[in-house]
């Protein structure tokens, strides 16, 4: 199939460079040149892994191509994929400005029947409002049909999530949209769920905001597993275990960041406001969020003896491993607070860099720990678990080890004279 993706971010690229992979002829557009250059020159504009390559690969068979050129890409594509950001307004919301541009320019340039699916998260009712955004721009009368198809795929993995989803979701309102649907997804083997509209773009954001739940509710279950000296992983791993539950984000941590769960709590908890409806336990959730880092930060503070004269080694950047992606990283509160108390902060990541003067940033965590009275990980880059830690230590000036993601070996670090505290951690 001939297949426009529109927006060629973090999802279109992937999901542009997937179609590719299955077999498709895919266009990327975008209005921003310098994406489209970088992405026709062979590189990507962000990190993730893999997906370069696949980026190269598709563009040497040409199966890829990208351009700017919004009239001619709508023109000659008949199945057109929405994959723009949907950035959080002030007040939560998610802000479709660049939904309802694409939605016009699509009515505007159609000559013939499109099939347009939105990928990018948007709230319950946007497919209406993609409807008459396209039918109130059309200089003709063309048919169409607007069709969700909400994309899962998490960062640092979306090449293995596009190519291996656990399920398909499509939402659609008439037979002729779900019959080209299941065409183009005619060789998946994973589960399939065609349903409404309105019901997919729910499913959506119910589906980031129980992740979310779990994440929260760990976290929560860490403070008080910290009072009675119980190690928190093994409730994690002990709950996990039955299948109801799941292991999968049982892992304490200094809370969950990133571009999509804290916003897409946030709309879904607004979508509930806007119809009177409460969603307590997903404000909860958000309120243990923003309290997670601050709780770890005062146990910190007590193991240091106050803050005053302190260096502090932060390691890790990233709202997760695997991306330089820092939008609402947990790090950037905890700097940012340590900063304020006036506490030396040092940091390091692989790949994320942080500009700012008040921090001095290295190329190696031997260097960045240098004379630090503790370490604080952030970030759960496997590399740590593979540093020397018996050298690190002699470089210290107090061997002390915050694991925001209790993801070092804690017995391993106490034999080599290390005070140890993980996040609800005992040993
Ligand atoms: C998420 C969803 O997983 C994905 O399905 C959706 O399409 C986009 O949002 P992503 O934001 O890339 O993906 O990251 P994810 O791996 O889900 O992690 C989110 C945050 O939760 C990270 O900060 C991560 O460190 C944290 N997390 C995750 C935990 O703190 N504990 C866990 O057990 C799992």
């Amino acid at each position: 199939m001939k297949i426009l993706v529109i927006g060629t971010g973090y999802v279109g690229t992937t999901t542009a460079l997937v179609f590719a992979e299955n077999g498709h002829k895919v266009t990327g557009l975008d209005m921003d040149t310098k994406k489209i250059e970088s992405l026709t020159a062979g590189n990507l504009h962000f990190y993730e892994t893999g997906l370069e390559e696949l980026l190269r690969k598709h563009l040497q068979n040409e199966m890829v191509q990208f351009t700017t050129n919004v009239e001619k890409a709508i023109q000659e594509n008949d199945m057109i994929y929405i994959c723009v950001g949907t950035p959080q307004n002030e007040d939560g919301s998610a802000n479709l400005t660049y939904i309802e541009q694409v939605a016009k320019n699509v009515g505007k340039f159609m000559k013939g029947y499109k099939l347009v699916v939105t990928k990018s998260t948007v709230p319950v009712g946007t497919a209406e409002k993609v409807t008459n955004w396209i039918r109130g721009s059309q200089t003709s009368p063309h048919e169409f049909d607007v069709v969700s198809n909400p994309e899962f795929l998490r960062e640092g993995s979306a090449l293995y999530d596009a190519l291996n989803p656990d399920r398909i979701v499509v939402g659609a309102s008439t037979e002729r949209a779900f019959q080209k649907m299941r065409e183009l997804f005619g060789n998946v083997t994973c589960s399939y769920v065609e349903t409404a509209p309105k019901a997919a773009e729910l499913i959506k954001y119910a589906a980031n905001a129980f992740l979310a739940l779990k994440i929260s509710y760990i976290n929560e279950l860490a403070r008080l597993c910290d009072e009675l000296n119980i190690n928190v992983t093994e409730i994690a791993t002990g709950i996990g275990l039955d299948k109801r539950i799941g292991t999968s984000f049982l892992r304490a941590s200094l809370g969950y960041g990133g571009s999509c769960f804290p916003k897409d709590v946030n709309a879904l908890l607004d979508t509930a406001n806007q119809n009177s409806v409460s969603l307590s336990i997903l404000e909860s959730a958000v309120n243990v969020n923003k309290t997670q880092p601050f709780y770890v930060l005062e146990k910190m503070k007590e193991m240091l003896g106050g803050w005053e004269g302190k260096k502090v080694a932060v390691l890790g950047l990233s709202f997760k491993a695997g991306t330089d992606d820092m939008r609402e990283s947990p790090s950037l509160i905890i700097i940012d607070y340590l900063i304020k108390k006036g506490v030396n902060v040092s940091v390091h990541d692989p790949v994320a860099t942080f500009y700012t003067e008040y921090v001095s940033q290295h190329e190696t965590v031997e260097k960045t720990v240098i004379d630090a009275d503790a370490i604080l990980i952030c970030t759960d880059w496997p590399e740590y678990e593979l540093l020397d830690w018996m050298s690190i230590k002699e470089v210290l000036r107090n061997p002390m080890i915050f694991d925001g993601r209790n993801m070092l070996n804690a017995e391993k670090l106490k034999r080599l004279g290390f005070l140890y505290q993980g996040i609800g951690y005992f040993y």
